[in-house]
């Protein structure tokens, strides 16, 4: 009887052997799809609500992976998020697309297969279900843009360079600012419309602007990740696809395109330590379903890509004197110091996204010698995960003097307060003033 039932709901959404309809489905139709899937595959799914929109819809997570309960060291984790804007819908589409293709190929399919077991993978195919309820097929209005509240979701995060950003969080905001909490993600990408290009951090202006781009200290890489999408799309790198752009090898930095604060991508960067990026998938925001084949297949190769990348660079642990796993051991390497110092996350881990070269790693915990290291960086996503290196610190003799030093409190630092620039700097500062303790009782 159940296995009946389940036939007869999967024969409503499988038309064709395997594949999910084209179709813009709703909120109840998607939350049962969902449904469906996880029951389907018990043992690379696993579904949660992050929370609630405004009207109460739940935000549904798909986790895929090989472990998809629970975090694995040395497993990073993944997220693409669509849908944030309501009315750029193809996105949400793209994601369910994507989950029924990991689903069915994985153990069949090398590529599918390797990545979920090397990586665990987040998808949250609408961040704005109320939006997109209300929203109506057009390419370019903005019915359906904003919450149930009239916010644009991708202007109410905490912005780190912009002080007078004390706007009450969205509901689908602040559940957005706990997942962050909760998993330590190393790479993203939410999805949009209204342009084919992908774009890359800073969106508002940062601390420093050169060339028009507001940059990151991590520029090369996030240049890399926009362009791996870009060109395993069929033609978003030509960067002509929508009528009047003209965008070089099909990616932008943010703010070159237009400044704007309180984005999701610049608060998961310097907050979480997420490289997200966001991609602007289809000219029109709301087209017909009949184009959607078509945008998958272009997306398809792309979406796969980016998702390998999540091996780029350096992992590992960071243990103290007695080999325990530490949080809040700040990680430096030579010339990427982030606003937000980097560091080790509560399972004592850290994944350093880095293009291939040689780094200088120094490692700064409370009590202990900093330690300098030098590593040499292949290209992870060859080899489905990024080069391992651990550090075991030593204690320092003088550990009582330590203790009445400020530095101290560096292991106190709140990863995500509500509010941001002035906690922010003191952060910054608190971690400065560690380094340069450090280095000083080194020397
Ligand atoms: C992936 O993991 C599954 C389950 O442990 C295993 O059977 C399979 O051989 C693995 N495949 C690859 C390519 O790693
Ligand atoms: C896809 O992206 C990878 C990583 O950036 C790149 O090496 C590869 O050349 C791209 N594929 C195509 C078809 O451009
Ligand atoms: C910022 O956050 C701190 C700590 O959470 C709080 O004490 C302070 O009142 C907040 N400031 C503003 C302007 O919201
Ligand atoms: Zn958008």
């Amino acid at each position: 009887m159940i296995v009946l039932m389940l036939y007869l709901f999967f024969w409503s959404w499988l038309p064709s052997a395997h594949s999910l309809i084209f179709q813009y489905h709703d909120s109840v139709e998607i939350e049962k799809y969902l449904k469906g899937i996880s029951s389907t595959y018990p043992s690379i799914t696993h579904l949660h609500s992050i929370g609630q929109s405004v009207e109460g819809r739940e935000l549904w997570v798909l986790i895929l992976g090989q472990h998809p309960r629970e975090h694995r060291r040395g497993i990073p984790e993944f997220k693409y998020v669509g849908n944030m804007h309501g009315n750029e819908v193809v996105g949400r589409v793209l994601l369910l697309q994507l989950i029924d293709y990991l689903t069915s190929r994985y153990l069949t399919d090398p590529l599918v297969t390797r990545l979920l077991n090397s990586s665990r993978v987040h998808i949250l195919p609408s961040m704005n279900p109320d939006g997109f309820e209300s929203s109506k097929p057009d390419c370019m209005n903005t019915v359906g843009r904003y919450n149930k509240k009239g916010v644009d979701l991708n202007r109410n995060f905490p912005d780190a360079f912009d002080v007078n950003n004390n706007q009450e969080r969205q509901k689908e905001v602040k559940a957005i600012m706990n997942w962050l909490n909760t998993e330590t993600f190393v790479l993203s990408a939410n999805l949009h419309g209204g342009a084919v290009v992908a774009s890359y951090p800073y969106d508002n202006r940062g601390s420093g602007v050169q060339e028009g781009s507001s940059v990151t200290p991590d520029n090369d890489v996030f240049i890399h990740l926009a362009k791996t999408y870009s060109f395993n799309h069929t033609d978003m790198y030509k960067g002509n696809s929508c009528p009047g752009s003209n965008f070089p090898n099909g990616i932008t930095n943010g703010f070159q395109w237009y400044s704007l604060s309180g984005g999701m991508q610049d608060y998961n960067y310097v907050w979480a330590h997420c490289f997200e990026i966001t991609l602007e998938i289809s000219c029109c925001k709301y087209p017909q379903e009949s184009e959607l084949p078509a945008l998958w297949e272009a997306n398809k190769p792309a979406l796969l890509a980016y998702m390998k990348q999540v091996h780029l660079g350096v992992k590992g642990v960071v243990m103290d004197s007695n080999g325990n796993l530490v949080q809040n051991a700040i990680i430096e390497v030579a010339g990427r110091t982030n606003l937000n110092p980097f560091k080790t996350d509560l399972n004592g881990e850290y994944y350093k996204l880095l293009m291939p070269g040689t780094y200088t790693f120094t490692v700064i915990y409370p009590g202990h010698k900093s330690t300098t290291e030098t590593i040499s960086v292949p290209y992870g996503p060859d080899t489905f995960s990024a080069v391992t290196q651990n550090f075991l610190l030593q204690k320092l003799d003088f550990s009582a003097l330590i203790t009445q030093l400020p530095m101290a409190t560096t292991t106190s630092v709140k990863k995500n307060p509500e509010n941001n620039s002035a906690s922010l700097l003191a952060n910054a500062v608190t971690a400065l003033t560690a380094l340069i303790i450090q280095r000083q009782l080194l020397s």
